[in-house]
């Protein structure tokens, strides 16, 4: 299993606070936010681990990171020269995945729980981890049949069909590489995850698991602020 931290973007959402750095540098109490998606990765025994930046503050992320050596682990590096999609990721990822499944977690993701279990007990197909929200319009939105089976993902629609929102770590097998190619943008300009994620879905090969404990995507003030009280009340725990 290889892991990818998606760490591009422009974080326009953030500014003043993201015109001199990048929003994944940005502190979660006493850390760098790009710490925490790390180890997401490095709790589920991923060693192996692409770190995909935008150009502005490329060198940021190395001066931080490193070799991974400190952290027990391995980093390479690329460059996702636009914000052109998520699921960019694993064109850019091509040559770094090989063979294998592939862990993606967003930068600026945190969570509460450890997926060593969910990661290291996947085989194939699609494994996304959906939470309930309050603004589901942000976010990729699951709609679920009566039995809580997934019917279809759609990415910010305006009426979302359930409140349930696909979070920023999803779990792939090899054919992740052809299905992210076979994509083309979306009127954003974008390559959506959420439509990998629909490839799987019709394949009947997506598992819908869902988030335990607490979630935050960083994008605004308000889940920024929400994510730092978090990480401070555990801290302090
Ligand atoms: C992205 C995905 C969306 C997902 C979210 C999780 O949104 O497109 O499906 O729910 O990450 O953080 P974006 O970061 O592009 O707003």
């Amino acid at each position: 299993m290889k892991g990818i931290i998606l760490a591009g973007g422009s974080g326009t959402r953030l500014h003043p606070l993201t015109r001199v750095t990048s929003k994944q540098l940005l502190p979660i109490y006493n850390k760098p936010m790009i710490y925490y998606p790390l180890q997401t990765l490095l709790t589920a025994g991923i060693t192996d681990i692409l770190i995909i930046v935008a150009p502005d503050h490329a060198g940021d992320f190395l001066k931080l990171l490193g070799s991974g050596k400190e952290f027990g682990c391995k980093f390479t590096y690329e460059i996702q020269d636009k914000p052109e999609g998520l699921a960019q990721a694993f064109i850019i990822g091509e040559n770094f995945i090989g063979e294998d499944s592939v862990t993606l977690v967003l930068g600026d993701n945190v969570y509460e729980q450890e997926f060593a279990d969910e990661i290291t007990s996947f085989q194939k197909g699609g494994r996304v981890f959906a939470k309930k929200v309050s603004d589901p319009n942000r976010f990729g939105v699951v709609e679920f049949d009566a039995d809580q089976k997934a019917l279809s993902i759609e990415e910010k629609p305006e009426v979302p069909k359930s409140d349930y929102a696909v979070t920023g770590l999803y779990i792939y097998d090899n054919s992740v590489i052809e299905k992210a190619k076979s994509l083309t943008p979306s009127p954003r300009g974008e390559i959506e995850i959420t439509d990998i994620n629909n490839l799987y879905l019709q394949e009947g090969t997506l598992d819908v698991a869902f988030v335990k404990g607490q979630w935050f995507d960083t994008g605004t003030f308000e889940s920024l602020n929400a994510a730092i009280e978090f990480a401070r009340s555990r801290e302090l725990m």
